[in-house]
């Protein structure tokens, strides 16, 4: 052993002797075992960690220079994209960043249905993931405000304006969510305490529990198959491999794909044809002048179109909250004997299939004005979506599913 080596070894025991690093290196790395079948659908998870990391770090240096100040905010932000040195690329890596987080957390969530991921013993990851969507909604929501462009300013308008619907404390309520009568500078102040302090702390810590919460169960993978049941006579999963360095090395590949991806956005479309800066918010804001179409940046639009696609506006208020909360109920809805949909019937596939073209649908729908035939769209749509959850309990218990293999396949 050479002299380098020994004074590394005497570091790591000074530390151990003082803090767990050891132990949780090998817990939580080289030493936990994950299914070793695991495909595409499993590199969402430390995608989405690293897009949280690229959001904190950019938005840190974007904060350098941004003023949360009514007045001043739009023009902080065009000073930001053409005096601060490479002010764009952070800009532009936070706006794409996140769009990037929620197609990610997207593809992520579809992972858990269509792996059955929600069920049993994953019941509490799962819902610490929808707990994580909803104030990953609310991040994006709040930072959409900050530059303080036409969009910004009426997205908030509309959204804040729609608790008002609340029988009794409606008005009271939105007058205190706002700070003002109006969207205003006081509004902004909050938005912006809560965008940079309020909920990258939660968020970061709803992730680490989400992430220890994964460490106690185990992962699921694409059979459904519960790998912790097969060990061999040192108690290691026999399906499983550990983490580091084969998943470390997996995951390392899959970030390169990814940044190929991200850096073809950020460099060559980084407004993504209008979806992920959208035209009317490189207008400054103006309380006086309504832009002539209202619409909400494309991962709230499927939500929206709930939304309008209720006449009453209360319903229709409840409808969007129960769209996005119904997710925390999947464990409990699910009654089929499988996990997987490799090995659940044809009506679980089909259900799944609709969904996601209800998703889609209504995502679209939700990006243009409304007119009779678009509205009659949404409403079948909305239909759709609502009966794949509500319906669960009946179709996945009349289908017949296939036998499940006691080992994981590497199909
Ligand atoms: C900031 C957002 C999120 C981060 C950083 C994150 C991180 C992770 C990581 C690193 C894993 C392990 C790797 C993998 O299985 O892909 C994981 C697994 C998982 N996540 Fe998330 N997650 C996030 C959001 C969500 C959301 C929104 C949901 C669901 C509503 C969710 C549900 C799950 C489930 C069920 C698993 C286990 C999947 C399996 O073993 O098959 N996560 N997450």
């Amino acid at each position: 052993m050479n002299k380098c080596q020994q004074y590394m070894d005497c570091l790591v025991a000074w530390i151990d002797a003082r803090f767990p690093m050891t132990k949780m290196w090998k817990e939580h790395l080289s030493e936990y075992y994950a299914p070793k079948n695991f495909n595409l659908w499993y590199f969402f998870g430390s995608l989405a960690l690293l897009v949280l990391v690229n959001q904190i770090l950019t938005g840190i240096w974007l904060t350098m220079f941004y003023k949360p100040d009514a007045t001043l905010a739009f023009a902080s932000v065009e000073y930001i994209m053409r005096d601060v040195e490479w002010g764009w690329l952070l800009r532009y890596m936070h706006s794409t960043g996140a769009s990037a987080f929620f197609i990610v957390v997207y593809l992520h969530m579809f992972r858990g249905l269509l792996y059955g991921s929600y069920k049993e013993p994953r019941e509490l990851l799962w819902l610490t993931g929808v707990v994580i969507f909803l104030c990953l909604m609310g991040e994006a929501f709040f930072g959409y405000l900050l530059p303080w462009g036409q969009m910004s300013y009426w997205g908030a308008q509309v959204i804040i304006s729609l608790f008002g619907a609340i029988p009794v404390v409606g008005d009271e309520l939105t007058t205190w969510l706002r700070g003002d009568y109006v969207v205003s500078d006081a509004t902004l102040n909050r938005f912006f305490s809560f965008h940079v302090i309020a909920m990258p702390l939660v968020l970061c810590g709803l992730v680490l529990v989400h992430v220890l919460a994964l460490h106690t169960v185990g992962s699921n993978n694409p059979d459904g198959v519960e790998i912790k049941k097969n060990k061999d006579e040192k108690g290691r999963p026999l399906d499983g491999i550990p983490f580091h360095p084969y998943y470390t090395v997996k995951d390392i590949f899959g970030v390169g794909v990814f940044l190929i991806f991200f850096s073809l956005v950020v460099f060559y479309l980084p407004e993504g044809g209008g979806y992920f800066l959208e035209d009317n918010n490189f207008i400054p804001a103006d309380p006086l002048k309504t832009p002539p179409h209202i619409a909400p940046v494309w991962y709230f639009t499927p939500y929206y179109s709930i939304l309008r696609a209720i006449p009453d506006k209360l319903l229709g208020v409840i409808a969007m909250g129960v769209s996005v909360g119904i997710f925390a109920l999947l464990p409990w809805l699910d009654r089929s004997p499988v996990k997987s949909i490799r090995y659940k019937g044809i009506l679980s596939r089909i259900a799944l299939g609709l969904f996601v073209v209800s998703v889609l649908v209504l995502g679209y729908l939700g990006t243009k004005a409304p007119t009779p035939e678009t509205t009659l769209l949404a409403r079948i749509f909305s239909v759709i979506y609502f009966a794949f959850f509500l319906l669960m309990p009946v179709y996945t218990r009349m289908e017949k599913t296939r036998p499940v293999p006691t080992r994981v396949t590497m199909k």
